[in-house]
């Protein structure tokens, strides 16, 4: 028996095969690009993700002949994202993604709503879906007429495999509609965005069951036997069962275009005046938490097109000696802020240069600040009770030992870096496939990968550091006043 998992990702699309015992088989990746017809709008093509699909499978089949014995399919998207389809399930228009920001003025609406953020466990933040389809109510009202249901990227997938509108708990926590304690659509917080249950997906949860392969697709990609497919799950959290981080003390760090900082929960526990996210899990009885930074890699790619030095060239000059705090200022608000600050507006500063500051200074200053803006989401956690003991970091840019090392002191916690193998989305998302089948249980297979090296706190610095993060933080007001 195999298993496929797909990490349906904003810039591509990865399908990874394990077989049961979760080792990696093989795994195939295709890219695709997001367009930006405006300033601050991201919209893709969803049938440029079906054909990132086939052509993946394409090529998983013809590499390895245990494709035809897969049983079980899970799906992780990048979550948020409006997909309209019509009654036929044609879709109305491009996929309006979670880094677009063209609906900040309906979330801030709807997050003033009386009741929202309480049944909803979160600030409508502007990348969620409920302001999304408000925008689309005000600017394209014909085409908010044809919406038969709102798919989320992983349910557009879903439905493709298995022909129903479906979808998992942990993405559609990230809409505004979901009451997340519950685990079920609000009727209230549809009423209040000018959206009706008959236009969600049916709900399940990410291990269970939503449907089987369709026989034709089975035919075609040459499959033996009947495949289930699974609920699936928003990114974040079908990475975290990949890295097996389903308990209270257990979390993770991402440091990819944007940043991540997650936490497993036993409960809910909503806390949305400290901008962290309480989204369902992927598994039964299971929240998680995390604070998101917008541009995390994204500031170090900056510096690299401003210096023509790429992002690994620029925090290889660092060496592997922690330094003490830059005297060069970084606040990486680039593409706006989601957590502490929830404001689309805010920009980024580099402040505290002189004649001597050069590329290296400027490195060390950007993955500082991003560093700070983490503790930020370290702190908004820690706010809601979570508990975190020690951490996974994931992510491009962990392939800088310094960065983890700074990470590790700022934040003051142990860091794991995984070892070779799978850990990802994908292996996350393949994982809910597998247990969806029936071919395993939870506690089986949501298990943590080798951890090749933890990297502790840099003990003799991390008072300077929690200096330097006071500046920081006090450093925030005089760029919020000038917007
Ligand atoms: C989470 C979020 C991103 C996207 C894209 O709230 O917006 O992590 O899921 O990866």
């Amino acid at each position: 028996m195999t298993y496929l998992g797909i990490d349906l990702g904003t810039s591509g699309l990865r399908a990874l095969l394990i077989d049961e015992k979760g080792d990696a088989i093989g795994s195939a990746v295709r890219q695709y690009t997001a367009s930006h017809p405006n300033l601050g709008w991201s919209e893709q093509d969803p049938s440029a993700w079906i054909a990132a699909l086939e052509d993946a499978v394409l090529e998983l089949r013809a590499a390895f002949p245990q494709f035809q014995d897969i049983k079980g399919i899970g799906v992780a998207g990048h979550m948020h994202g409006a997909t309209l389809v019509d009654e036929k399930g044609a879709v109305l228009r491009p996929c309006i993604l979670w880094n677009d920001t063209r609906s900040s003025a309906q979330a801030a609406r709807l997050d003033q709503t009386k009741n929202v953020r309480e049944m909803s466990g979160n600030i409508v933040f502007a990348g969620f879906t409920a302001p999304k389809l408000e925008w689309v109510r005000a600017h394209e009202p014909d085409t908010f007429a044809k919406v038969h249901k709102v798919l989320l990227p992983a349910a557009y997938l879903n439905h493709y495999l298995s022909g129903e509108y479906v979808s998992d708990m942990s993405d559609s926590a990230g809409t505004s509609w979901l009451d997340v304690a519950a685990r079920d659509w609000s009727d209230y917080l549809l009423d209040v965005s000018h959206m009706r249950k008959d236009q969600m997906p049916r709900l399940v949860e990410g291990a269970g069951a939503a449907g089987q392969l369709r026989p034709e697709l089975a035919v075609r990609w040459g499959l033996k036997d009947t495949v289930s497919i699974a609920g699936g799950a928003g990114d974040n959290a079908a990475a975290a069962c990949g890295i097996g981080a389903m308990n209270e003390g257990q979390g993770f760090i991402s440091l990819g275009t944007s940043g991540v900082l997650m936490a497993a929960r036993d409960g809910c526990n909503p806390a949305p005046e400290t901008a962290v996210h309480t989204f369902c899990h992927a598994v039964p009885d299971r929240w998680y938490q995390m604070g998101v930074m917008l541009s995390a890699t994204d500031s170090l790619n900056w510096l690299g097109r401003v210096t023509g030095r790429s992002p690994s060239a620029l925090t290889g000059a660092l060496g592997t000696t922690l330094a003490p705090p830059s005297k060069v200022r970084f606040l990486p608000y680039l593409s706006g802020e989601r957590t502490p600050h929830n404001d689309v507006h805010i920009r980024g500063s580099l402040t505290g240069l002189d004649v001597n500051t050069g590329p290296k200074e400027m490195a060390a200053a950007v993955i500082e600040g991003v560093s700070f803006g983490l503790r930020d989401s370290l702190e908004a956690l820690k706010a809601t009770d979570a508990k975190l003991d020690r951490i996974v970091a994931i992510g491009g840019g962990t392939a800088s030992q310094y960065w983890v090392e700074l990470l590790a002191t700022v934040l003051d916690l142990p860091i794991g870096l995984p070892g070779g193998g799978e850990f990802g989305a994908a292996l996350g998302a393949a994982r809910l496939g597998q247990v969806a089948s029936g071919g395993a249980c939870v506690e089986d297979v949501m298990t943590a990968p080798e951890i090749r090296q933890t990297i502790v706190p840099n003990l003799a610095m991390r008072d300077q550091y929690d200096d330097a993060y006071a500046a920081f933080k006090a450093a925030y007001p005089a760029i919020k006043s000038i917007q």
